[in-house]
């Protein structure tokens, strides 16, 4: 077995009791390596206790081991400093908090929030909740047939009632790396902030918010090899020291009194309630285990089994590749003529190969290319050429149940 691909349990495992598990599925949620899945058990078994409020031993040693998760943090993506490091649900709760409370703030009637037409479900709703809240305007950077942002006009998009920009690093949906570093310098130019949507690319690409220079910049655990139920919003100081807080509770406060309720420092200002302590503690090895394998590297190694899918996926008579530019990282959409994406999901599992079906919470991209859906492939570190070519194979086993159709 590949060396990385041993690191995970679940892949050597059998799917159907027999088949070989091709796991290409990773932009959904990845799997787990050994020592997260051990950093969670020996929280539980060793460490358990609520953080930030016990004077007794284990409290201290759960809140030592969280706080030291915030700091690997920072070093992961470069913040300029630890108390920058927001622990959230994931993306889309880091996201639902800067609209709800950075708009709270900055969003009047008439203002707009600038998406792009690669955006996630997360990185749209919210945008549309605040501005029918603040009867703000919504609009949006189009897109290309290759599956590229069309920037022809980003100087009129990025207009004196812009508020925000608030784009993927990486599209979900066809893997196209958007060209952020051009469009934070375009906004900043004008004075206007930035949010980040970094779900997609955290795995797949050294992210450092300081050199990228933008307000905001959001991911999940569970899509770079840790648990689910935690995430990161990273916002520079001032935003953070400015904004009010997004949900009221424990942990967010100094002092309360039924007059008048003093907020925590931040952090802590918006971290309310319990958080996933486990669940974090599981994120700090996730970070290691990336850091240990070095994310250049990932990325290298990646780039290497992508241009091999690319190449193997040409071979299957009916594939048509949708959003081919590049750069791209490890996600590749696709169709085949005459047949239903969730048709090729369903007989690709029946041969061990797990794929996403569907719009994959793109559904804007998927109106642009008038389909309903795609079939897509997302690549993980644990990925060969082995898996590619069981994805390959099981695809001709689409072709011959469907020899005949009218493509
Ligand atoms: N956002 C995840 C995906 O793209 C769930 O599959």
């Amino acid at each position: 077995m590949h060396p990385v691909a041993a690191a995970f349990p679940i892949l050597q495992q059998p799917v159907y009791a027999d088949k070989r598990l091709a796991y290409l599925d990773s932009a959904a949620t990845t799997q787990k390596p050994q020592a997260v899945i051990n950093a969670l058990t020996n929280y539980y078994m060793a460490k358990n206790a609520n953080i930030h409020r016990g004077v007794h031993y284990l409290s201290q040693v759960a809140t030592e081991a969280f706080e030291a998760v915030r700091q690997k943090v920072q070093r992961l993506i470069n913040a300029a400093e630890v108390e920058e490091c927001v622990f959230v649900k994931g993306t889309t709760e880091a996201i639902n908090l800067v609209a709800s409370s950075f708009g709270d703030l900055m969003v009047m009637p008439g203002d707009e929030i600038l998406i792009s037409a690669l955006e996630h479900h997360s990185n749209i709703v919210p945008w549309q909740l605040l501005c029918q809240r603040k009867a703000a305007v919504l609009r949006v950077i189009p897109m290309q047939q290759d599956g590229s942002l069309d920037i022809s006009n980003i100087d009129a998009l990025l207009g004196p009632k812009t508020k925000l920009l608030a784009v993927s690093h990486v599209s979900n949906a066809l893997g196209t790396r958007l060209p952020i570093e051009m469009l934070i310098a375009k906004a900043r130019e004008k004075g206007i902030p930035v949010l980040i949507d970094g779900a997609q690319a955290i795995a797949h690409i050294a992210v450092d918010v300081q050199a990228l220079d933008c307000d905001f910049y959001v991911f999940s655990s569970h899509k770079m090899y840790g648990p689910t139920g935690v995430g990161v919003l990273y916002a520079k100081r001032a935003w953070l020291e400015k904004m009010p807080p997004y949900q009221g509770g424990g942990d967010m406060i100094s002092s309360v009194t039924f007059e008048k309720t003093v907020y925590n420092d931040i952090p802590y200002k918006f971290e309310a309630g319990t958080p996933a302590i486990g669940e974090v503690i599981g994120l700090g090895a996730a970070i290691d285990f990336l850091q240990h394998l070095s994310l250049p590297a990932v990325h290298a190694a990646e780039q290497t089994l992508l241009q091999y899918a690319i190449d193997a996926l040409k071979t299957v008579p009916g594939v048509n590749l949708i959003g081919e530019s590049f750069p791209k990282v490890g996600v590749l959409s696709f169709v085949m003529s005459g047949v239903h994406p969730h048709d090729i999901g369903t007989i690709l599992d029946t041969q061990g190969v797990a794929i996403r079906t569907g719009h994959h919470c793109a559904m804007p991209i998927m109106d642009f290319y008038h389909i309903a859906g795609t079939a897509r492939l997302s690549l993980g570190v644990y990925n060969t050429e082995q898996d590619i070519m069981q994805c390959v194979n099981a695809l001709n086993e689409v072709n011959k149940v469907f020899k005949g159709r009218v493509g």
